[in-house]
């Protein structure tokens, strides 16, 4: 199952764990996932570069293999007072039914990013990946320059390409299926939707460098496929959600082990970006929110007291529970489990359609 990429990261099996920002992804699991002989991914974007150091030691605690780190690359939002003041008008209902403050001060939107990609550098982390967009060429080609292996984020063919001038060494290719936020940056959301199996293919054939295919991926036959449409590794997040070793919150957990194919649903309710999640009271309701909801990062920052206080409250309606549409697929497995059944069913099925249309097959 060696592929060009997993000999250039120095990694047995071709596959990542999935970054997923907001506490799954602890240095447990990364590690646990690069110990197994993937590639664990830490979701980073919402550390500061104080945590961020911090987390990064702990994966070195407890694994000497390869791991990777996830930044998202800043946007800039504007919203008018009158926007952001009948948005928290709105959320103050929550906030009532949860018996937090209304009206609160609302922290700062984002980390700063250039501050956490120095502590990538000076930490020396093997591998880094983005979304959201792209960040400055110079950037890129100075983590390179240091022997950092920098990976982009495409939802469509046009952004494959896009990463690849760039100058990424590799790209991963988002399908429509994917649990939480996307890294479209080109188009509408609505014009970036192409499925994991349309997707990966055709980036394949646009851009010379190793396609790494996200979305929907649960186990050995996910990675078979993608294996056969040309990825050159396959990333999987909801599989790992619900692991022991996952900070993904009890509730959430939960859900994801009790949903369906069907469950999920993209919306903007929580942080104003698109994203894949188990359908929730508070994205029910917000759909019939009339005035605008503000643009990411705003409203992230506008309801994550709402979403801590349910968490503490184990309401999971008004958590936000990220998810792929992959899930009858999910269980509650150790992450070294779920790498070595991946893998052992990928084998199988390899050695299977090998014989496939022979006599004996
Ligand atoms: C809870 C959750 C958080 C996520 N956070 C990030 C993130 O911080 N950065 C990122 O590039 N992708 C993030 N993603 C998307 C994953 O990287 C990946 O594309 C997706 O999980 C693949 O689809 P799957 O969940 O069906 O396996 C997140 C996904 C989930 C489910």
């Amino acid at each position: 199952m060696e592929t060009e990429l997993t000999r250039k990261l120095g990694i047995r099996y071709p596959i990542f764990l999935a970054p997923m920002a907001g506490g799954p992804t602890t240095p447990e699991l990364v590690a646990a996932v690069s110990n197994a002989g993937g590639l664990g991914s830490l979701g980073a974007g919402y550390l500061s570069p104080e945590q961020l150091r911090g987390a990064i030691r702990a994966i070195r605690e407890r694994t000497d293999r390869p791991f990777g780190v996830n930044l998202f690359v800043p946007e800039q939002a504007a919203e008018s007072e009158e926007t952001i003041g009948s948005m928290n008008r709105h959320l103050d209902r929550y906030r009532g039914e949860l018996g937090i403050p209304a009206n609160p001060p609302v922290r700062q939107a984002s980390e700063p990013f250039e501050e956490q990609t120095q502590v990538l550098v000076e930490e020396r982390v093997p591998v880094f990946s983005f979304t959201f967009g792209l960040p400055p060429r110079e950037l890129i080609r100075s983590m390179k320059r240091k022997g950092i292996f920098v990976v982009g984020t495409a939802t469509t063919v046009d952004e494959a390409i896009r990463a690849e001038e760039a100058g990424v060494d590799a790209i991963v290719a988002q399908g429509g299926e994917a649990g939480g936020h996307r890294g479209t940056f080109l188009k509408e959301v609505s014009e970036s939707m192409i499925g994991t199996m349309a997707l990966v293919p055709q980036a394949v054939d646009q851009v010379s460098i190793p396609v790494i295919a996200a979305g929907g991926i649960m186990d050995g036959r996910g990675l078979a496929a993608s294996l056969a449409l040309g990825a050159a590794a396959a990333q999987m997040g909801t599989a790992f959600l619900a692991c022991p070793e996952s900070g993904a919150h009890d509730a959430h957990k939960r859900k994801l082990l009790s949903s369906k194919e069907d469950s999920t649903e993209v919306t903007r309710a929580y942080s104003g970006k698109a994203a894949r999640g188990i359908r929730t009271k508070f994205m029910s309701d917000m759909e019939r929110y009339p005035g605008t909801i503000p643009a990411y990062p705003i409203q992230n920052a506008m309801t994550r007291d709402i979403r801590q206080a349910a968490a503490e409250a184990n309401n999971p309606e008004y958590m936000s529970l990220w998810a792929g549409q992959g899930l009858r697929l999910a269980g509650g497995r150790p992450a070294a489990d779920i790498v070595r059944r991946t893998v052992d069913q990928a084998d199988e099925l390899f050695h299977k359609l090998a014989n496939f249309g022979s006599p004996t097959g």
